[in-house]
């Protein structure tokens, strides 16, 4: 592989099936240090599974996955702990640990790590609370947050550990227009420091304002990767249904677990 194309984390040819369907055959894909990309498509079609295959959380049947030419595919847990250092995960949701106050869920990964006091680890989750303007929440629980300021710890959170890439797994699902306007500054803001973002959404106002470069997934394999210039331009029946539904995509979709596709 050319040295320049080693750079940032890649998915090449990987096949992933679970339950007995193919979910993801042949697929590649390239995160470039410093694009922010969106990855597009039906529900159901693999979107979670792609971040969760390169956090190692799951493993791929075959092909391979590489930060900076090196795979996370031959890494034990150890190697795994220590790669997974460098990305972090707005999951689906925030899933926020409801017995955990905010500011313990934000440091819970350096506690854990075991390297900073608790007050050094008290002193980063005020600062990251602070990012996403919630540093008076500090001590509240789960349960007394509304929705738009879980996914805003949730981002404090993955901020803790100071990644190079972050994963944002529908961050505005839910949230009210200035939710989302939040969440799509604070990631504009974090692309301005210099970090990667790699979002799932189905949100196209959010993807176009976040992101300069697009992934379109259909039937387990990459169907189409460039810029929204590209997107919209690009003879694709799939990408122009997503975009366009008529009634012939009544319900096509809404039993594919039934589909060995
Ligand atoms: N543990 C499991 N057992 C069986 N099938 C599973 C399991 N986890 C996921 N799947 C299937 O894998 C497919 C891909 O799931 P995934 O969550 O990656 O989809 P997605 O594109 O993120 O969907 P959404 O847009 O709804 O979040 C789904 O069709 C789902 O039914
Ligand atoms: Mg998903």
């Amino acid at each position: 592989m050319p040295e320049e194309t080693q750079h940032g984390i890649r998915m090449d040819r990987v096949c992933y099936s679970i339950g007995g369907r193919t979910i993801l055959r042949d697929f590649d894909l390239w995160l470039e240090p410093g694009v922010n990309r969106t990855i597009l498509g039906v529900s159901g079609v693999g979107k979670t599974t792609i971040l969760k295959l390169i956090l190692g959380l799951l493993r791929p049947d075959s092909g391979d996955i590489t930060i900076d030419g090196a795979s996370i595919c031959a890494m034990g847990e150890r190697e795994l702990i220590t790669a997974r250092k460098r990305i972090s995960i707005v999951f689906q949701g925030g899933a926020l640990f409801d017995s955990m106050t905010v500011g313990e869920n934000v440091g819970y990964r350096l506690l854990e790590e075991g390297v900073l006091s608790e007050e050094e680890i008290e002193r980063v989750a005020l600062e990251k609370l602070g990012f996403v303007g919630l540093e008076q929440a500090i001590d509240l629980y789960p349960a007394e947050l509304s929705g738009g300021m879980k996914k805003r710890v949730a981002i404090a959170r993955a901020l803790a550990a100071d990644p190079e890439y972050i994963f944002f797994d529908e961050p505005t699902t839910g949230l009210d227009p200035i939710g989302v306007y939040n969440i799509q500054q604070l990631m504009l803001r974090l692309q301005h420091e210099g970090k990667t973002t790699l979002m799932v959404t189905h949100d196209m106002p959010t993807a176009f304002a976040v992101s300069n470069r697009f992934s379109f997934i259909h039937d387990g394999r990459l169907v189409f990767e460039g810029t929204r210039q590209e997107m919209e331009a690009v003879p694709c029946a799939e990408i122009a249904e997503f975009f366009s539904p008529t009634p012939v995509s009544l319900f096509k979709y809404a039993n594919r677990q039934d589909n060995n596709i």
